[in-house]
């Protein structure tokens, strides 16, 4: 990937047509899809094969959290299908963490460390953790630090998150920001949402961006406006 910001279209779709029908409905205005549990369930080494099939690059989101045995499986079967980016739990430890990193088998594949999902508040965040959380930063910080030496090739982070996240992480690393919404657009369930810009700005190198798209009824065009707000 270019250290040139880009664009991932979460292909949050009930099925395998949906989700190609948006994609040619894109066409050439993206080329990195995300494609989460719901379709990869479904449909999943077929899906990946028929997008690449149409030249698109797959980000296989599955957030993996598991033994480390069953994590550096996982990171293989993704590696021999073609992903390109793959996310995994930070909150998975060390162990697992390098397990994955070490079962790419030179393959291109990138592991992307999840800490926070950005539909936690920190209200929420401290509930689930039954302690005090005065800020869900500080916890994503906390987590990229403590994945450090582990081998990730970069960290999810939420646009208002990614600096303090680049502090730690170092300018390698590949800071993937979800939540994007342009100014005035329904956050949906997201939290802590940015426009394309901030998003930029903040120094995301990829932002991912789903039902804006994907309800949009000319998607292409939306694509482009999302890439002209990103430009400033
Ligand atoms: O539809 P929307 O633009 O909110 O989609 C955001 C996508 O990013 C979803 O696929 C969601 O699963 C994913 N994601 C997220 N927060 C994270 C990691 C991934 O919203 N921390």
């Amino acid at each position: 990937m270019s250290r040139q910001p880009d664009l991932a279209i979460a292909l949050d779709l009930p099925d395998v047509r949906a989700a190609l029908a948006l994609v040619d409905a894109i066409g050439g205005e993206a080329s990195w899809y995300k494609v989460g549990p719901v379709l990869f369930v479904r449909d999943g080494p077929a899906l990946v094969k028929e997008l690449a099939g149409r030249g698109k690059r797959v980000f296989l989101d599955l957030k993996w959290h598991d033994i480390p045995n069953t994590v550096a499986g996982a990171v293989a079967s993704a590696a021999a299908l073609g992903c390109e980016l793959a996310t995994l739990h930070l909150i998975g430890g060390p162990a697992m963490l390098e397990a994955a990193a070490s079962s790419r088998n030179g393959s291109g594949l990138k592991l992307i460390g999840v800490g926070v999902l950005t539909s936690f508040s920190a209200a929420d965040y401290a509930a689930v953790m039954a302690r005090g959380v005065a800020d869900v930063g500080e916890e994503q910080e906390r987590l990229v630090r403590f994945a450090l030496g582990a081998g990730l090739d970069g960290f999810v982070a939420a646009a208002p998150e990614t600096p303090r996240v680049r502090r730690v992480a170092g300018a390698a690393a590949l800071l993937v920001s979800p939540g994007i919404r342009r100014a005035g657009a329904a956050p949906d369930d997201q939290r802590r949402v940015a426009t394309p810009v901030e998003a930029v700005r903040a120094g995301s190198d990829l932002l991912v961006v789903g039902r804006p798209v994907s309800g949009a009824k000319d998607p292409a065009a939306e694509v482009r406006a999302i890439r002209a707000e990103m430009a400033g």
